[in-house]
């Protein structure tokens, strides 16, 4: 495994690689990996000749109060999973590698950001999509792996791929909990213990409202509150969203039918958490 720093050596190793008929997996992340990272660089091993991980915390696609400085960070931990895993590359850049100016060109994304993260967080997309834009040109992936956990995310970045003609496949890739129902994320570390205990509500709140819905519920409203009481009950979390669009649109919905997300961001003391259900309606 090669640790690479600059954008140049990144580039020259993959044009090497492609010469020689190999097709490249790529799993960008922002690093201090856990399952969830893990499952998508072993799908990428299972069908890619090289994986390439990317670790870096993209400070484009962090708000002025949002937590970029306290993002967890440790780079030898993460080194060592990786090898474990038997990545390729690494591909870790600074700062001052990915954005050495001021950027010129910023790319904005138009759709499917008025909702959710995109609402709570303005800007946010646009500097993972200029990020992964730049990524992309950079390792020139045959597939990229995104998490579901994201699924806002997976969705613009499908848009990015198709507007943009990226030549390239994303998968996406099925959420990884823990054992009692919490997604995986690397900022899980920063909850207090209590709030660690209490945030399996996300998880929770999400099952109930499938319960209500196989019973047969058909208001997105009626399922909201259900979430929304469930949570405050249960955690001392405020609920930033509990939402439900069509997917991968994210449009609203009168009534429940095709296929839906229902999305929950919740914000604990130091940490916002997000989970969602993808869900297919007869
Ligand atoms: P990061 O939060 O590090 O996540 C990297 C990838 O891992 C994303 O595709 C995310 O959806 C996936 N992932 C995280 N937790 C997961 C879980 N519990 N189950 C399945 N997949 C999970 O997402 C980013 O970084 C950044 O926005 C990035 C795309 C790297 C651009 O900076």
């Amino acid at each position: 495994m090669k640790v690479i720093t600059t954008i140049k050596e990144m580039q020259t190793e993959i044009k090497q690689q492609k010469s020689e008929g190999k097709s490249i997996g790529f799993v960008p992340t922002m690093g201090y990996l856990h399952e969830g990272h893990l499952t998508l660089i072993k799908q990428a091993r299972q069908e890619n000749d090289i994986v390439v991980l990317s670790i870096f915390v993209n400070p484009l696609q962090f708000g002025p109060t949002e937590d970029f400085s306290t993002y967890p960070r440790d780079f030898e931990r993460d080194r060592a999973l990786a090898e474990c895993e038997h990545v390729d590359y690494i591909f870790y850049p600074t700062v001052n590698e990915m954005y050495p100016t001021e950027p010129s060109v910023k790319v904005i994304v138009q759709a499917r950001t008025d909702v959710l993260c995109g609402k709570s967080r303005p800007g946010h997309f646009d500097g993972v999509a200029t990020v992964v834009s730049k990524l992309f040109h950079i390792v020139m992936p045959t597939r990229a792996y995104f998490g579901k956990k994201d699924a806002q995310q997976v969705a613009v970045i499908e848009g990015l791929v198709s507007d943009l003609n990226f030549p390239l496949d994303v998968v996406a890739v099925e959420i990884v909990r823990e054992e009692d129902g919490l997604a995986k994320s690397s900022r899980n570390v920063n909850l207090l213990p209590e709030e660690r205990e209490q945030a399996v509500v996300l998880y929770k709140s999400l099952q109930e409202a499938k319960k209500a819905i196989d019973q047969g519920e058909q208001n997105p409203h009626s399922l909201i509150i259900l979430m929304k009481e469930m949570i405050t009950s249960n955690s001392s979390g405020v609920v930033d969203y509990a939402e439900i669009y069509s997917y991968p649109q994210l449009k609203p919905l009168e009534k429940l039918e095709g296929r839906i997300i229902i999305a929950l961001a919740v914000k604990f003391t130091k940490v916002r958490l997000i989970d969602n259900l993808i869900l297919d309606i007869e």
